[in-house]
């Protein structure tokens, strides 16, 4: 596992952006796992910044993310569809067709799921995947639990993430209470992955997940056992790893 302390959200943004660009520069056609949140608004602002500079062609990539809200049509400006419209897709050149989501409105959520699942392996898996960690220490929206979920599934959000995510919504009862997310073995399978974990506030979740045992009660601590992880955080993120 490689760590990488940024000084602030700039220098943390512009490290993430790095990777994310050497990896389309060394793999034009690469698949890209996005995720999304508040900390990687600030890496798709430096890709696009890239890109206009002309230093990136992302043509030929495409991309997949790890989750979706139930119940909000890709429209909804709260569903993760339009985050990405709006962070990253709509501002640089990649072909649309090739960007996916869970589809929240899916008639058949178990149908739904297996597409997904399927989908990231037709197209040949995820060469980087990108996430952040939740203050549960969730990661996508595979929630603390007594097991590890293998697959892409439709699950219900736990009560700490209603409450860390109603900021986004009008109030705490707007957030849907399910949720469509690739499972720990679906983000296991990808090929490299990349942690973006900013603020003090995630440093005790993060010491957790990444020194502390390997259990599904702390999702995130199964990347301890991934042979290619990089955690970029910053100084409030990695304070509680002594070693940084
Ligand atoms: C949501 C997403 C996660 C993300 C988390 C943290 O719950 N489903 O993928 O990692 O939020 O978000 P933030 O970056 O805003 O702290």
């Amino acid at each position: 596992m490689k760590i990488i302390k940024a000084k602030d959200y700039q220098d943390f943004s512009k490290k993430a952006a790095s990777i994310l660009a050497a990896q389309v520069t060394l793999k034009p056609d690469s698949v890209l796992g996005l995720a999304t949140g508040s900390t990687p608004i600030g890496t798709y602002d430096e890709l696009v910044a890239r890109y206009e500079r002309g230093e990136v062609d992302f043509s030929q990539i495409t991309t997949v993310n790890l989750d979706e809200y139930k119940g909000l049509d890709k429209d909804d400006e709260q569903s993760y569809s339009y985050f990405m419209n709006k962070h990253l897709f709509d501002r640089i050149n990649v072909d649309k067709k090739r960007t996916h989501l869970p589809d929240g409105m899916a008639a058949d959520p178990e149908k739904e799921c297996e597409r997904y699942e399927k989908l990231i392996e037709e197209i040949g898996g995820v060469d980087l995947q990108v996430m952040g960690i939740g203050n549960n220490g969730h990661i996508a929206f595979c929630e603390p639990s007594t097991i590890f979920e293998k697959k892409t599934i439709c699950l219900d959000l736990a009560e700490a993430t209603i409450e860390a995510n109603k900021r986004f919504f009008d109030s705490a009862d707007d957030v849907p209470r399910k949720a469509y997310s690739m499972g720990i073995g679906t983000i296991m399978k990808g090929k490299k992955l990349m942690m973006l974990v900013y603020g003090e506030g995630k440093a005790d979740i993060l010491a957790k997940a990444l020194l502390g045992d390997i259990t599904p009660e702390v999702p995130a601590s199964v990347l301890q056992l991934h042979p290619d992880v990089i955690v970029i955080g910053d100084e409030g993120a990695l304070s509680k790893f002594p070693e940084c």
